[in-house]
């Protein structure tokens, strides 16, 4: 029996799908519970790249159930063509993949509002992913979003998906002065998939309560980190969902005594990728040895990513406000080859328990280091044992571990589905493996 929320603690692309899909060996499902295919969750098998975006990364694993919950905006268009990667690739999706019916579904109408008004607010643009993840949540809040359930009804669809056509195209046309969307064929190419879309969908927040009734094992997966998150982040830079732990309520339909453990996933620096504060962001060498070394390219949007050292203090607000009571951290092999870390410990004139991660505030911040041995001469890609790894990175998961107040449990050494040191994976009974 366990339930295991994982989250990313930082500003996202923290590496939970590879956790996640690592963990899902052995769990009953695996249920997304906010974002869309903003999200961009990377699985490396034997070399072979899979990027996921709306499916749970527990779909590698066949015997694992894969749910969309509520709380996920729906591309219908876009579910179908990753389905139609994964299924190419002679993965079974379509019987695994369960969606909820009150999952609100995201059009062509919600990209073009996303990408006009970041066009529009030159200089003060989110960055976001242009994908509509904001205009569809809006409308979601504003009570007029068509949810996968109004498929029922296709005539009652059909009108509903005119008026929010009419609605969105008065500002395309009006406000912004850029194209519109085109409501006959985005209805065409919907109903074209109704069927699909229909025989997939389900009452996940039942299915959740009968696999908790029945003792069985479930993933609840974040998409996004803590510092995106819509309340908690560095608003107003931040994503259109909450991205915290009480998503994870709202957004797959179960009460919290269905969570036994809040695994938080942490990079052993920190990127960004979109605009907005990040404290200890770099600018030279070091931020380009990361960089380049860690790959840090946007699984979404090819974007690169901005990088910088490990801030304890960000991740220690993230660790309190999600009760996170078990650590992964990954890419510890993109530090080595630096000569000297840094971590950063405080912010000048800054007061941990006063915390509040707004821009505005977080932009002022300046960051108080802490200098700790690299480990230029040895090697940690690829290391499966914690014995293996040198002191000098002994040393520095120890020390995030006394500076976060939270075990390290798993460390990610490679992005291969193999380099991984697991210290405990804290969700079976029998512990160590
Ligand atoms: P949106 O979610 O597309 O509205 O973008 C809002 C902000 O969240 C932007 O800074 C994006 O770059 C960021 N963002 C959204 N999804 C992800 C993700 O999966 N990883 C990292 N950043 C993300």
């Amino acid at each position: 029996m366990a339930g295991t929320v994982v989250l990313g603690l930082q500003w996202g692309d923290e590496g939970k799908g590879k956790v996640v899909d690592y963990l899902a060996r052995t769990a009953a499902a695996v249920v997304r519970f906010q974002g869309g295919h903003n999200a961009g969750h990377t699985i490396i098998v034997n070399g072979e790249k899979i990027i996921l975006h709306l499916i749970p990364s527990g779909v590698l694993h066949t015997d694992s159930e894969c749910l969309i919950g509520n709380g996920v905006v729906v591309s219908p268009t876009h579910l179908l063509d990753e389905i139609a990667m994964l299924e190419a690739q002679d993965i079974k999706v379509r019987p695994r993949l369960k969606i909820s019916l009150e999952c609100p579904l995201l059009f062509n109408c919600h990209r073009l509002i996303d990408l006009a008004r970041e066009r529009k607010s030159a200089g003060k643009a989110i960055g976001t992913t242009g994908r509509g993840i904001g205009p569809a949540y809006e409308d979601k809040l504003a009570r007029r979003a068509l949810r996968l359930s109004d498929l029922l009804d296709e005539k009652g669809f059909a009108e509903r998906l005119e008026a929010l056509f009419a609605h969105h195209n008065f500002a395309l046309e009006h406000y912004y002065h850029t194209e519109t969307a085109d409501f006959r064929a985005e209805l065409d190419t919907v109903l074209a998939l109704r069927d699909t879309l229909l025989e997939m969908a389900d009452n996940v927040s039942a299915r959740l309560e009968r696999l908790r009734a029945g003792g069985a094992e479930v993933l609840f997966e974040g998409a996004q980190g803590t510092m995106l998150d819509n309340d908690h982040g560095t608003y107003p830079y931040v994503t259109a969902s909450n991205t915290s732990i009480g998503a994870a309520v709202v957004g797959a339909g179960v009460p919290p005594s269905h969570f036994d453990r809040v695994l938080g996933i942490a990079k052993a620096y920190t990127t960004r990728v979109g605009n907005g504060p990040f404290p200890t962001e770099l600018d030279d060498a070091a931020g380009a040895h990361l960089a380049e070394r860690g790959n840090e390219f946007g699984a979404t949007t090819g974007r690169g990513r901005r990088c910088g050292w490990f801030d304890a203090v960000a991740v220690r607000r993230a660790v309190a406000l999600n009760g996170v009571n078990g650590l992964c951290l990954t890419k510890l092999d993109v530090l080595g080859g630096l000569e000297t870390l840094r971590l950063c410990v405080g912010y000048r004139g800054y007061d941990d328990a006063a915390c509040v991660y707004s821009a505005q505030a977080c932009a002022a911040y300046e960051p108080e280091y802490e200098e700790l041995p690299g480990w230029p001469g040895a090697e940690v890609a690829g290391a499966t044992r914690y014995t293996q790894l040198p002191q000098a990175a002994r040393d520095y998961v120890e020390r995030l571990e006394t500076l976060l107040g939270v075990p390290v449990n798993m460390i990610s050494t490679s992005p291969d589905r193999s380099g991984n040191i697991v210290r405990d994976d804290g969700i079976r009974d029998d512990g160590v493996i």
